[in-house]
């Protein structure tokens, strides 16, 4: 957000196809991708997931890419959900009950897949939409089979009505999809009023992308407030609460929220990324929280790790002083 100064030039250099040649070739070494990026294939991700349902967190995985322009490229992402969605078959995790359920909330169930519709064809030109809403159908009946949930993540504004109509339609079908909103937004806080049924799943994150002043909260101090307002919209609505944020004052507002509202901490879930806060994620786990984490893997992830180097100066700091060390 505006107080990180390098914010938008690290968010403009994200969506840089010069620049990722440069970065990929050149100065990445593994290791600093691996502390965000949990594999380049299947198997190696189920390994990590399996290590963080042994430590009683959730997952959402997420197969690396965005923005196809090709809809060749947008079937192999459909495959590679396919080919996820039996490796998950390993884990031998039971299937979640019926839902919805009797209280009109979701019961636990530790796995899940997001998915990015800019990579399932969205942008195509002419008929992305309705490609990417195949493609999502797809990948939804093969998890559903597979006893899997589904979250649709949130690109930039220019996707969002896109998107949350390509869920509407989808969730006749599966009732059990989220979606993700995205605080900075000016739009949210009535999106969450929208979205917040019985059986509705709306993970809330502060949003990653660069945005005009027009459509979006520009000052930190800003989001945060929306933030807080959308999340005590959620938190009073009749669905299913994901707060993904690693910032303690949400952590904090959710508690307080549901605490006032009387949601037990099933009734609500704390979400991280992989590589983001681990000890809090393990400390919300022993106090009986759910917490989820957000799993990319893949080889498309430079778009990805940017948006974490814009978030955080520590991240670029570290960054930085693996280039020097190098
Ligand atoms: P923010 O970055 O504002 O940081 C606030 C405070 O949190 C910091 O001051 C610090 O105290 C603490 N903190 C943050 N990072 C830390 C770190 N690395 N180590 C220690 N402390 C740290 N965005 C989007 O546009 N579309 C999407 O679909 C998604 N999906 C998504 C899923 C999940 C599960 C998460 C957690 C996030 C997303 N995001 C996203 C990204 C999101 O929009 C946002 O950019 C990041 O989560 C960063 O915002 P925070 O709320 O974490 O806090």
């Amino acid at each position: 957000m505006a107080t990180n100064p390098l914010r938008p030039v690290l968010l403009a250099a994200g969506r840089s196809h010069r620049l990722e040649r440069v970065v990929a070739r050149s100065v990445l070494t593994r290791s600093l991708v691996e502390r965000f990026i949990a594999g380049s294939t299947e198997r190696e991700v189920v390994g990590a997931v399996a290590d963080l349902l042994g430590s009683g967190r959730f997952v959402s995985v997420d197969h690396l890419g965005e923005d196809t322009t090709d809809a060749a490229q947008a079937t192999a992402t459909v495959d590679a959900y396919l080919s996820l969605l039996q490796e998950y078959s390993r884990l031998h995790t039971p299937r979640p009950p019926a839902f919805p359920s009797n209280s009109g909330r979701p019961p636990a169930f530790p796995l899940e897949i997001s998915l990015k519709l800019s990579a399932l064809g969205q942008s195509l030109p002419d008929d992305g939409h309705a490609v990417a809403l195949a493609n999502a159908h797809k990948v939804c009946a093969a998890a559903d089979a597979a006893g899997v949930w589904v979250t649709v993540d949130a690109e930039d504004h220019t996707t969002t009505d896109s998107t949350l109509a390509i869920v509407r339609e989808l969730r006749k079908d599966f009732p059990t999809l989220g979606t993700v909103l995205q605080a900075y937004l000016h739009r949210t806080e009535q999106d969450c009023r929208e979205l917040s049924g019985p059986g509705s799943r709306i993970r809330l994150c502060k949003g990653a992308y660069r945005e005009p002043a027009g459509v979006a909260f520009q000052k930190k101090a800003d989001v945060d407030a929306s933030y807080e307002r959308c999340l005590r919209v959620l938190m009073e609505g009749e669905g299913y609460p994901m707060v993904a944020s690693h910032d303690p004052r949400m952590i904090e507002a959710a508690r307080r929220d549901a605490a006032e509202l009387g949601r037990g901490p099933d009734d609500m879930e704390y979400q991280m990324l992989y590589g983001i806060r681990d000890g809090e994620q393990t400390r919300l786990v022993s106090e009986g929280y759910r917490v989820r984490v957000y799993v990319p893997f893949g080889t498309q992830w430079y778009g990805y790790f940017m948006r974490r180097l814009a978030e955080r100066p520590a991240n670029l700091t570290f960054f930085l002083r693996s280039l020097l060390t190098r």
